[in-house]
């Protein structure tokens, strides 16, 4: 083939969708350990030493490649939840897990619906199968929007607790929604449930249409580890596991989980503290003008209605703390719940802006 006069663009290589796409923007990952970081939701506290050990253990072993399966991470998860093992898949986060669902089930041009604003990293997914988003506002009660139950889409998605306005449905909501839409995969993406009063996890085992997926980066203090798993029947599971990476889940993720997971009085009782700093947090949010829909989770959304929230986010930010802004809620502030001291230090700071 001739050779062409110039040189192509990168782009020109690729898809269209790709070079349409502007791409996920993860919050600030700072170097400075000294920055009161609360703008991505991760736990403040460390995992335990059990995990530590667990993980150097594995390090022995670091020649071979790990369970392409992940046996002994599904053996736990189906104990912990009373579901069968063959249900359970393991990815490297629960965004690839995301991922991987919508590889399996979006083609050009289908429809994925979720109430918004939520997690917006579906969007990107969304874009990069070329499907189609339909974005349904959720109400001021921030109840299941009702016109999930009769969208037309080939995936429909309830971020529960929602990020990021920290918000629950109840189970028996998506309960309803799992029935009434026995057409379509309903994916429960419960990333923060271990911060709520209640979790829909062993539904994921029950509906023939539903997965849910949990993630050990948020109540496990693992967010650097990277272990997300997915809960459904075991019939879903298998045709997941043809759309998987083989090694999709290191060693070291692998070692490290399983000992997450027999430690649950760790995982507990920093759940514990979390949930009852999040109280203090929004108590103080509210002495200073704050809006704040009642938190799940483990962060808040604190809102200002009608004032641009954007100078207060780099203010903070220029004085060392880290909070997340969105362009498109603009009056309003992310806040991850951190150490009772990070939460003074915030506090203190919101007061002298
Ligand atoms: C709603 C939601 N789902 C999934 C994830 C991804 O978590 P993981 O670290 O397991 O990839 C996040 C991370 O912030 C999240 O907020």
């Amino acid at each position: 083939m001739a050779k062409p006069a110039t040189d192509l663009s990168p782009q020109a290589y690729l898809r269209p969708e790709i070079a349409a796409l502007a791409g996920y923007v993860p919050g600030e990952q700072p170097t400075d350990p000294g920055v009161v970081k609360l703008n991505t939701n991760e736990n403040p506290y460390p995992p335990s030493a059990a995990v530590r050990r667990a993980i150097t253990d594995a390090c022995e072993r670091l020649h071979l490649y790990p369970d392409p399966s992940a046996r002994e991470v599904r053996e736990r998860v189906a104990r912990l939840y009373g579901v069968d093992p063959a249900g359970v898949i393991v990815g490297n986060g629960s965004d690839e897990l995301l991922s991987l669902l919508m590889r399996a089930v979006i083609a050009p041009g289908d429809a994925v619906a979720y109430g918004t604003p939520t997690y917006s990293l579906y969007d990107t997914l969304v874009a990069l199968q070329a499907g189609r988003t339909i974005h349904i506002p959720y109400g001021p009660d921030y109840g299941i929007p009702r016109e999930l139950l009769s969208v037309n889409a080939r995936l429909l998605i309830v971020c529960n607790p929602n990020a990021p306005s920290g918000t629950a449905v109840p189970r028996r909501a998506l309960e309803e929604l799992a029935e009434a839409r026995r057409d379509v995969l309903v994916v429960i993406d419960e990333a923060y449930a271990d911060f709520a009063d209640e979790n829909a996890t062993a539904m994921g085992s029950r509906h023939p249409n539903v997965i849910v997926l949990r993630t050990l980066s948020k109540s496990y203090s693992l967010a650097g580890l990277r272990v997300g798993i997915g809960i459904t029947t075991p019939g879903l599971a298998a045709e997941l596991n043809k759309v998987k990476d083989s090694y999709n889940v290191s060693r070291l993720a692998q070692a490290g989980a399983v000992a997450a997971l027999d430690d649950q009085a760790s995982m507990l009782a920093h759940v514990a503290r979390v949930r009852a700093t999040r109280a203090r947090l929004v108590r103080e949010l509210e002495r200073l003008g704050y809006v704040v829909p009642p938190s799940q989770a483990n962060f808040v959304l604190a809102r200002r209605p009608g004032r641009s929230q954007q100078s207060v986010k780099e203010a903070l930010q220029s004085r060392g703390v880290l909070v997340r802004y969105f362009g498109d809620l603009p009056d309003a502030l992310r806040i991850t719940v951190g150490t009772d001291a990070e939460i003074d230090r915030l506090i203190v700071e919101l007061k002298s802006l």
